[in-house]
């Protein structure tokens, strides 16, 4: 509905044209075109489409501004009173929504903020500026518009060039206290740097901005719906998103029913003829499977040649696994490009680090940072979204595949272009750049922004300061790309919860999870056993950072395998009872959703020899028979769904700052592993019998008794604080060697090692003596180190010697910190090493173990609220007569829930 009416302002009457959405409103939106000040009307596409599209998709009164030109006389500030007075018309209604944002176009967008930075009394809760004019001089001019003609722009609105208003062309203005910024930008226009500047100091001054580029596009594309709809669409989708009121996605799936654990796999309907469809879903029901991804790589299916969509096979799938009652989770297909892709558009192709195209034969050859790709790929994510978006079986969305599997490090020119803005946005300015990363070392130093690469092959080391910001760079630059993929689906299915699997497992580091994980709704994610005696324990590692990624929030374990992957040298099958076991210490850690790749085994392709919930020897086979337990098993453990894991008294920190710093090369030595040592730990905890929670450093850490940082290489001064107030505060705090060595330029301390933490420690430490392979030192504790030692000095009266080297000189310290302390470990001990002193370490905590003496190392306990899960850690059934209420045994390789205390589940 839209309606013309007049607004009164300081100089008369002001033409508005007000657009309301059919259903109840929940924002409004003050709004003015573009025209450069002297143009336009509530005609134009810029005004009217936009004004009756942005009430329709966010349900929000638009209230679009027919303001004074700057014509017969009229100028500066007449246009932003006319903004202004409407802008306060609307707010003193008090029928309208209370959300409420101001917003314009070009020209638009500079009245738009002008006149919100007037709104001190009634302040918008949002800006939305479309390609943004908003300083003058204007910042480096492409080709197009000429400077006499902006010149001719500003003198007449404002009468002059010289001696502007800061409001005049906002930019110049100061900007804080503005509300958050969302900007479109027009990919090909001039005038598109005055907008990503205005982002930058928007930024700069503290206030959220985020952009959207729309592809393809030229300056003020919104008034040319008809040469480029699908940017106008995603445009305005942009805008919707953010103004529509904020709506909390749910935080698990979208169904209905009792709290139960999902089970299920990736379904890869499209490598099997239609009529094996049927069968899939008898045998999934036989399993008692709940849920399937799909879709995950069926981009050719489903687009096979440019916007020609292919949804009716899906849509067949997607009814199918309705009627029988399984949910789905589904994939945007964007992790493989398909071959009419990559055959028209080569330069979306990552390049490796020594100039290699990653042609396509595999999956994931796109770069991150690719506008062509992004906008392939978004195109079909809101296609994709509009047709499911109220299918019943659409409990999901999964993004991508394992972001950054095989492409997180690109080294392309759009790469170093997407990096340059990355490192302006976290600098600023060269100089500071230039500070961080320690240019003057070998002439590195950099006069222009367009000197700066990422940190492709070299003849030797690069820039250490320059590799570690690529890491951060390389992380934030997938996180965006999932993130454009969410925000359409938020606008699209604002109730479907969005995720995408995570790979939190071994050595895989690349993306940054505690950082990505406030993003998507629930966590999950994807977990594979790498053999060795540490197998197990890795796993319960990886399940036990998942539950904590999210403040012990339940989340969903995407994929494990039933048995043997085909991707390591050897392919070692699960034992019998482990198919069960992994499922089940995922669950106990967390996990209410416990799903494989995949459910049937693949005929053709490279993935023929990993194993499936279906193997290839079909129903009749020791796999399924096993899978159809497990089903049943998860059924029983519905009291278990929505519980969240019960904190632990000793936490390790896992910190992937930390971990990228300390692995770099150009190091004492290059066998260091940072996770495996944090795993050690681990393992030596699980040896004493005791439970440990694996959280991110950000967590909060007060309330743990003991917190072990191993390797916490990486620490910034207000880590070090945070740090000191731990132990200040009667924490028990634990580090090891190459701790506290750099801050977050990777920039040495200096005084001496353990460099940020040498004082809470009270040692210092000269030089590192990192060992040769094969070579140890042996300890006063009878075992000995490897890999790394250390000339410790005792600095500080309130240190105690834990453990000595045998050849003299401190290994293991502990400093009293009040009622806390802060202990040193000086060498890798491994985790019989490491059992030996951690009673030294745990009794000062007052950490003991919650299981019977007979169990400890064999069993693991892990315990959400009332539930306590007993996994057997060991090839030997366990006695378990000392546990009140549990079974006789625990079978070996087993696990026994105990729902209640005394009710074996
Ligand atoms: C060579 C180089 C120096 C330095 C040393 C390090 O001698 O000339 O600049 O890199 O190696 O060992
Ligand atoms: C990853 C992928 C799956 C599959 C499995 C095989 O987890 O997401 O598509 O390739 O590995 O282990």
């Amino acid at each position: 509905m839209r309606a013309d009416l007049e607004v009164t302002g300081p100089h008369g009457p002001i033409p508005v044209r007000v657009y309301e959405p059919d259903g109840a409103a929940e924002a409004v939106l003050v709004w003015a075109h573009g025209g450069g000040f002297r143009h336009g009307d509530l005609d134009m596409p810029e005004a009217d489409m936009v004004g009756a599209e942005l009430s329709r998709r966010a349900n929000a009164v638009v209230v679009s501004v027919g303001y004074r030109l700057a014509v017969d006389g009229v100028r500066y500030p007449v246009p932003i009173d006319d903004v202004h007075a409407v802008w306060t018309w609307v707010t003193a209604r008090t029928d309208l929504p209370a959300r409420r944002a101001i917003g314009g176009a070009s020209a638009g967008a500079a009245l738009a903020v002008s006149a919100a930075l007037r709104a001190t009394a009634s302040p918008p809760d949002l800006l939305l500026l479309a390609y943004p004019f908003a300083h003058f001089p204007t910042p480096t001019l492409g080709h197009g518009r000429t400077l006499e003609n902006i010149e001719d722009m500003v003198r007449n609105y404002v009468g002059r060039i010289s001696d502007l208003p800061a409001d005049a062309l906002p930019g110049a203005a100061r900007l804080d206290g503005l509300p958050p910024a969302y900007i479109v930008l027009s990919e090909s226009d001039d005038l598109r740097p005055s907008g990503e500047l205005l982002e930058r100091q928007l930024r700069e001054a503290g206030v959220p901005a985020e952009s959207f580029l729309a592809p393809g596009t030229t300056h003020g594309h919104l008034n040319r719906p008809d040469d480029v709809p699908d940017a106008v669409d995603a445009s305005l989708g942009f805008f919707a998103a953010a103004l529509r009121a904020p709506r909390q996605a749910p935080r698990w799936l979208r169904r209905d029913g009792e709290p139960r654990i999902e089970f299920g796999a990736d379904y890869n309907p499209e490598q099997w003829p239609r009529e094996v469809w049927a069968d899939d879903v008898r045998a999934m029901r036989e399993a008692g499977v709940t849920i399937v991804s799909l879709g995950i790589f069926a981009w050719a299916r489903l687009e096979p040649a440019e916007r020609r969509y292919d949804f009716g096979w899906l849509d067949e799938v997607m009814d199918l696994l309705h009627a029988a009652g399984i949910l789905v989770d589904l994939a945007t297909p964007t992790a493989s490009p398909p071959p009419w892709l990559t055959t028209r558009h080569p330069e979306i192709l990552p390049v490796d680090r020594d100039g290699r195209t990653v042609w396509p034969g595999a999956r994931q050859h796109w770069r991150p940072t690719s506008p062509v790709f992004r906008e392939h790929a978004l195109r079909l994510v809101r296609a994709l979204a509009r047709r499911y978006a109220d299918h019943p079986a659409l409990a999901a969305w999964h993004v991508n595949n394992e972001l950054g599997c095989h492409n997180v490090h690109d080294y392309s020119d759009d790469a170093a272009r997407a990096f340059r803005g990355w490192l302006r946005r976290r600098y600023t300015t060269l100089d500071a750049l230039n500070a961080a990363w320690g240019t003057d070392f070998w002439s590195q130093r950099y006069g222009e922004w367009e000197q700066i690469l990422p940190p492709r092959y070299a003849n030797g080391p690069v820039n250490p300061t320059q590799q570690l910001d690529f890491k951060r760079f390389s992380s934030d630059a997938l996180k965006e790309h999932y993130l454009a993929e969410r925000r359409i689906l938020r606008e699209i299915t604002p109730d479907v919860p969005v995720t995408t699997n995570f790979m939190v497992a071994g050595p895989i580091n690349e993306m940054n999870y505690p950082d990505w994980a406030a993003e998507v709704d629930f966590v999950a994610n994807d977990h594979y056993t790498r053999p060795g005696p540490q197998s197990r324990d890795e796993l319960s590692f990886s399940a036990n950072l998942c539950g904590n990624l999210i403040s012990g929030r339940p989340w969903f374990l995407m994929e494990h395998s039933t048995s043997a992957v085909n991707w390591q040298p050897v392919n070692v099958p699960k034992l019998p009872g482990e198919l069960a076991r992994d499922s089940l210490t995922h669950v106990a850690h967390g996990a209410d959703g416990v799903c494989f790749f995949q459910w049937r085994q693949s005929r053709a392709g490279a993935e023929k020899f990993h194993s499936a919930m279906l193997p290839h020897a079909g129903t009749s086979s020791a796999i399924f028979a096993a899978v159809t337990d497990l089903g049943a098993r998860l059924r029983s453990l519905s009291g278990v769904a929505g519980l969240a894991r019960t904190p632990s008294d000793v936490a390790v920190v896992i910190d992937y700052e930390s971990w990228w710093a300390a692995e770099q090369d150009s190091h004492p030595t290059d066998r260091l592993r940072y996770r495996d040592e944090a795993l050690d730990w681990y393992t030596a905890l699980l040896d004493a019998g005791v439970r440990a929670d694996v959280v991110p450093v950000s967590a909060d850490l007060t309330g743990y008794r003991l917190v072990v940082a191993p390797i916490l290489h990486l620490v910034p001064a207000a880590l070090r604080q945070r740090l000191e107030e731990y132990a200040a505060g009667g924490g028990h705090l634990v580090t090891t060697y190459f701790s506290g060595i750099v801050d977050e330029f990777d920039h040495a301390w200096l005084g001496g090692y353990p460099g940020a933490l040498r004082d809470l420690l009270g040692i210092r430490v000269e030089e590192f003596a990192p060992l040769l392979d094969g070579e140890s030192v042996p300890l006063s504790t009878g075992t000995s180190g490897t890999l790394w030692s250390e000339r410790v000095e005792v600095t500080d009266p309130a240190v105690t010697v834990l453990a000595a080297y045998a050849g003299g000189g401190a290994a293991v310290t502990r400093r009293a910190v009040g009622a806390g302390s802060a202990a040193y470990i000086s060498t890798r001990l491994g985790p019989q090493g490491l059992l030996v002193i951690l009673d030294e370490l745990l009794s000062p905590a007052g950490v003991v173990s919650e299981l019977p003496p007979d169990l400890r190392g064999k069993v693991e306990l892990a315990v959400r609220g009332p539930v306590r899960f007993l996994i057997n850690r060991t090839a030997e059934p366990v006695e378990l007569s000392a546990v009140a209420g549990a079974p006789q045994t625990l079978p070996a390789r087993g696990v026994v829930v105990l729902l209640s205390p005394g009710t074996p589940g």
